[in-house]
């Protein structure tokens, strides 16, 4: 592939570069509609960080409060970072590093390389997760999880997730899943799983809504969730909603970026962006609106942490008529959103091996995948037998987590965002040429200048 000069304005997108954006376009695969790319996008954007994540941070951050200040952040931040991404993919046609390197010289491909590696690293242990539902699923399947009884539940969820071999085996199995999608490729695999698995997923979630909403004393739930309470808001609140926003919108990961590469030139995307960010957050209330009544109608603690979606969902289940068939209904989408989210976090990995290094998608993907195995092993093991394996105080799971997402996500979105918003901004506005969103050209400057530097130093100087 032809390296394009270093100067920013080498523009990719002037109208007489027929030969550069013929040499983008050609020979890359493409979404076959908008829709399916949106769909695409949203399905990665939608996953555990939707599902699993935000009710219970929602429900250890005070609730409708929170609800409030994360929509702000996605609707702000989130939207420009997300078109600021898709910009980088849209202009050259290609995964983030290639994309770097193209528009803005060699030292910028690290930035790609940094981006590209923490998508990996998310993979490694969101497969773990993955896994949890994979295992969770085949157990209400065959009846054994339900049970009232919190602290058979607990003890069983503890046991599961200690067991090298049980972990390990499940993550396995996800983790196949995931490769076969990918291996199948841009609009027979990734687009397609979304087409299915979104409308699937939202469906799903209203079936489980429309059961929990109608239990007695479900009201107090729905009210907490959707009533904010301000006073509550503090630092770390604000902080927390930031970062969730990012994960939840898969930013900083090269994901957008490669997803775009794949829009044909036509795409509008200022209206992609805001369709991807109103379904992830979309996706976010339903969660909450899942969860958080059942939580208070059967007097759970709200607060309960991680474990309420493997442990307090199941006794809920358990005490509920129908329970069996909800509590099927309610795994299978959680499958079914962690499985996209884990396809466009390998996505990029490979999308790596075959722009940089021109593998086939074959080989690539059996490359990431055992990697992946790899590398991941150790998460899910620090569950159990390697749970005394501490770095920096932290098992091997808790360093993944918050390397990838308190560190390497937001400078992942601040170097985008200057890229766009600075180095390449005469030509990255371009994207919004001929749209009716003139007015937003200059807000997205702002947003990507000054506001997400002030939001992710905010962030750093929480976290660390
Ligand atoms: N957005 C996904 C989720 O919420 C996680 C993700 C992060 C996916 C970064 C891709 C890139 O589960």
């Amino acid at each position: 592939m032809s390296h394009l000069p270093d100067t920013p304005a080498a523009p990719l997108v002037a109208s007489t570069g027929a030969t550069s954006d013929a040499l983008a376009i050609t020979g890359r695969a493409t979404w076959g509609s908008r829709l399916g790319f949106i769909l695409a996008a949203a399905g990665s954007a939608v996953g555990l960080g939707a599902v699993w994540k935000f009710p219970y941070v929602v429900g250890q951050h005070g609730g409708g409060a929170f609800l409030a200040v994360y929509l702000g952040c996605v609707l702000t931040l989130g939207v420009a970072l997300l078109l600021a991404e898709m910009t980088l993919g849209r202009l050259t046609g290609k995964s983030i590093t290639t994309a770097l390197r193209e528009l803005g010289g060699r030292r910028w491909a690290w930035v790609g390389r940094i981006a590209t590696f923490n998508a990996f690293a998310i993979l490694s242990f969101y497969v773990v997760v993955g896994g949890w539902t994979v295992a969770y699923l085949m157990r209400v399947m065959t009846g054994t999880v339900l049970a009232s009884d919190a602290e058979r539940l607990v003890s069983e969820f503890s046991a599961f997730i200690a067991d090298p071999v049980a972990s390990l085996a499940s993550m396995g199995a996800f983790l196949g899943l995931t490769a076969v999608i990918v291996a199948a490729g841009v609009q027979k695999g990734i687009e397609r799983a979304g087409k299915w698995l979104m409308p699937a997923l939202f469906l799903l979630m209203l079936l489980v809504i429309a059961r929990a909403v109608t239990l007695p004393g479900a009201m107090a739930g729905i009210a907490w969730f959707l009533t904010p309470d301000f006073s509550v808001i503090s630092g770390a609140t604000l902080l927390e909603a930031l970062g969730l926003a990012f994960f939840s919108l898969s930013l900083g990961a090269g994901m957008i970026v490669v997803y775009g590469s794949y829009l044909p030139k036509d795409a509008r995307l200022a209206s992609s962006a805001v369709w991807v960010a109103t379904l992830a957050t979309l996706a976010c209330c339903l969660a909450g609106l899942m969860i958080l009544p059942a939580v208070f109608a059967f007097g759970v603690a709200p607060n309960a942490g991680p474990g309420l979606t493997f442990i307090t969902m199941p006794a809920i289940f358990a005490q509920m008529p129908f329970g069996h068939l909800v509590a099927i209904a309610f795994f299978l989408l959680l499958l079914f959103a962690a499985l996209t989210s884990a396809v466009s976090l390998f996505e990029p990995v490979t999308a790596f091996l075959i722009d940089e290094y021109q593998w086939r998608r074959g080989p690539a993907v059996v490359a990431v995948l055992v990697a992946t195995f790899v590398f991941g092993a150790p998460a899910a093991l620090s569950f159990g037998v390697w749970s005394d394996v501490r770095i920096f105080d932290r098992t091997i799971f808790d360093l993944m987590d918050y390397t990838t997402v308190n560190l390497l996500t937001p400078a992942g979105g601040l170097c985008v965002a200057w890229f766009i918003g600075a180095r390449i901004w005469p030509t990255a506005r371009t994207v919004l040429d001929g749209t009716r969103a003139q007015w937003f050209v200059p807000v997205w400057r702002v947003l990507l200048l000054v506001l997400t530097p002030i939001a992710i130093f905010g962030v750093w100087y929480q976290s660390l």
